[in-house]
């Protein structure tokens, strides 16, 4: 018996050889020790819920929305989708502030909903990954309401106080409260709760074991009803050094300094992994990968038996409204890859809820070049090494909202930012001038499906304003035009599903270094090697990969034009992209 099963096994495994040299499909895992993963392989789409579709007419995006739009989901081709929060909430900052984690949220639907979207995206094969927001909980938390209430009720500990009769407790920064001061005085037991975020979301106290068994609790339900991962909202922050030490003056500069991967942040990671993630089949992604590579790589090295991936965020904060440096761009891109080569893991992403959008940022949203530029920071996107999460609305090049006034905004941050101002007298002119380039409300404006009055998002007024440009920019114009950025990136995720092996996995090998317009590198398995040359320029702009060309092969081009080759010279037209096989 023994000699027949391993004789089966042997076949399989030279079939599987073969098949493998042929496509290019199966991983090769010597380039990365930590070998080939199904969540490595992923390709996630970042669903915003409040703002993809609405079918109640409300105004707001909702869960029978989503489910009525699986087919387009499923037409990009992508493996997974983060949602963002729909558990219940009094929205004081958009479903970050949970005041049930085991419910839906009112607006977004039901229970029943949500199981007949899990059901439709598996039957689609698209994975579902939950955002998880438990360094803080809504202040309508019945968890929270309980702790207010006395200072011995037995969920006192649940969150952080610090009574009134010690004095002021030292300063802590917030990043959303109207005074940036983190502690909020409530009189009825004379005390103060911190809020590292709003007044509305008070820090839940991960040094108290009761809590951290609640939280477990919570994200097996979830993994019990079949979901396939967890994104950490802010869980770098969750873990305090409950003596509250002063911080040096100044800290909020640079608060992230002091406030991640506190304490025994690592030590409840483990607890959480070996509690819930290693029972279950489920992808782990924390938002924030601390302070320097080796925080991320406590965070994400395979033998520390934490989390999968790394997110992080000094890539996507390059941009400033003044604009950025390519030449930083590839530093920083090669810096964190080079990082990550041998051990760990990253999620490639230039956009999220959190920031303006990724044309109007890193490319250029010019009706001119709006296009070509999505398509453009997309091909890198898919063809870096690591994770690619593209966020809903970058596939089709959907820009900043282009809000001229302080009534249009909703985003809590900017609204509160903005009280200060008038508050303290600051420049109000200025800080609109900002936010109209770098609100998070930028990103969040409704999906642009067809050029109908509210762009097919809501057949009511909706939450937020949606961009004028939807009646150029939307999915209905897009799907019907061959060479449009939507069509594109669905190329772009097939190219990547078939080159696993080099796209994935590969070595990434940065040439031309210095040209301050052109972005050019290689992926490369040992059966194949594509060099990916993009134009970040409005210009024309040449490159010299260093190697000779004459075998290269185009196997994905964002223009019709390809790119004209003199000697060793690749010269691209602005925004151009393309991907051979050499
Ligand atoms: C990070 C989330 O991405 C952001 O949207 C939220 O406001 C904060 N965490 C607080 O939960």
């Amino acid at each position: 018996m023994r000699t027949l099963a391993s004789a089966i096994f042997h076949v399989i495994f030279i079939v599987s050889m073969v098949v493998g040299c042929k496509t290019d499909k199966t991983a090769d895992t010597t380039e990365n020790s930590e070998g080939a993963q199904w969540w490595k392989e992923e390709i996630i789409y970042q669903l915003y819920p409040r703002s993809f579709q609405d079918s109640d007419g409300d105004g707001v995006g909702d869960l029978k929305g989503i489910i009525s739009r699986l087919d387009y989901l499923q037409s990009l081709g992508i493996t997974a989708v983060w949602l963002n929060p729909i558990y219940s909430s009094p929205n004081d900052d958009n479903g970050y502030d949970v005041s049930d984690y085991r419910n839906i949220m009112k607006d977004f639907g039901t229970m029943d909903d949500f199981d007949q979207l899990l059901k439709g995206l598996h039957d689609r094969n698209i994975k579902l990954i939950m955002d998880l927001v438990v360094n803080h909980s809504s202040d309508e938390h019945e968890w929270f309401k309980q702790s207010r209430s006395s200072r011995e009720n037995p969920y006192r500990n649940y969150y952080h106080w610090w009574n009134a009769e010690r004095g002021k407790p030292p300063y802590r920064y917030s990043l959303f409260d109207v005074n940036h001061d983190a502690w909020m005085y409530d009189s009825l037991t004379n005390a103060y709760y911190l809020h590292y975020f709003s007044r509305k979301q008070p820090d839940l106290n991960w040094e108290n074991p009761k809590l951290r068994e609640e939280v477990y609790d919570i994200m097996k339900f979830w993994a019990e009803k079949g979901i396939d991962g967890f994104r950490l909202d802010a869980f770098q922050f969750a873990a305090k050094d409950t003596s509250y030490p002063a911080f040096p003056e100044g800290y909020e500069k640079n608060f992230t300094k002091y406030y991640a991967m506190q304490g025994n942040l690592h030590g409840y990671l483990k607890e959480m992994n070996e509690k819930v993630f290693s029972k279950y089949k489920v992808l782990s992604v924390a938002e924030g990968a601390g302070n320097s590579f080796e925080d991320a790589h406590q965070l994400v090295d395979a033998d520390r038996k934490e989390l999968h991936m790394a997110y992080a965020f000094e890539g996507v904060d390059i941009a400033k409204p003044e604009g950025y440096s390519l030449l930083v761009f590839k530093e920083v891109f090669s810096r964190w890859d080079s990082a990550f080569a041998e051990k760990g893991w990253l999620s490639i992403f230039l956009g999220n809820h959190d920031q303006a959008r990724m044309v109007s940022r890193f490319g250029n949203d010019d009706p001119a070049y709006r296009s070509a530029s999505t398509s453009m920071l997309n091909t890198f996107i898919m063809t870096m090494r690591g994770t690619p999460y593209i966020y809903n609305g970058d596939e089709l090049g959907m820009t900043n909202a282009g809000f001229t006034s302080i009534h249009e905004f909703r985003d809590v941050q900017t609204l509160n930012e903005y009280k200060r101002l008038q508050l303290t007298k600051g420049d109000l002119a200025a800080y609109l001038k900002k936010i109209q380039a770098s609100s998070r409300d930028n990103g969040r404006t409704p999906f642009q499906w067809d050029n109908s009055k509210n762009a097919g998002f809501t057949t009511g007024t909706p939450w937020i304003k949606v961009n004028e440009n939807h009646v150029d920019i939307n999915v209905a114009l897009q799907e019907k035009d061959p060479n449009s950025c939507l069509n594109y990136f669905k190329k772009l995720v097939q190219l990547r599903k078939d080159h696993i092996a080099s796209l994935v996995y590969g070595k990434y090998t940065l040439l031309d270094k210095n040209n301050p317009d052109i972005y050019a590198y290689t992926r490369e398995s040992d059966r194949e090697k594509l060099l990916i040359v993009l134009n970040f320029s409005k210009e024309t702009k040449s490159l010299n990969p260093g190697f000779g060309l004459q075998k290269a092969q185009i196997l994905l081009s964002n223009l019709s034009t390809n790119p004209v080759i003199t000697n060793e010279t690749i010269q691209l037209a602005p925004y151009q992209a393309v991907i051979y096989k050499l």
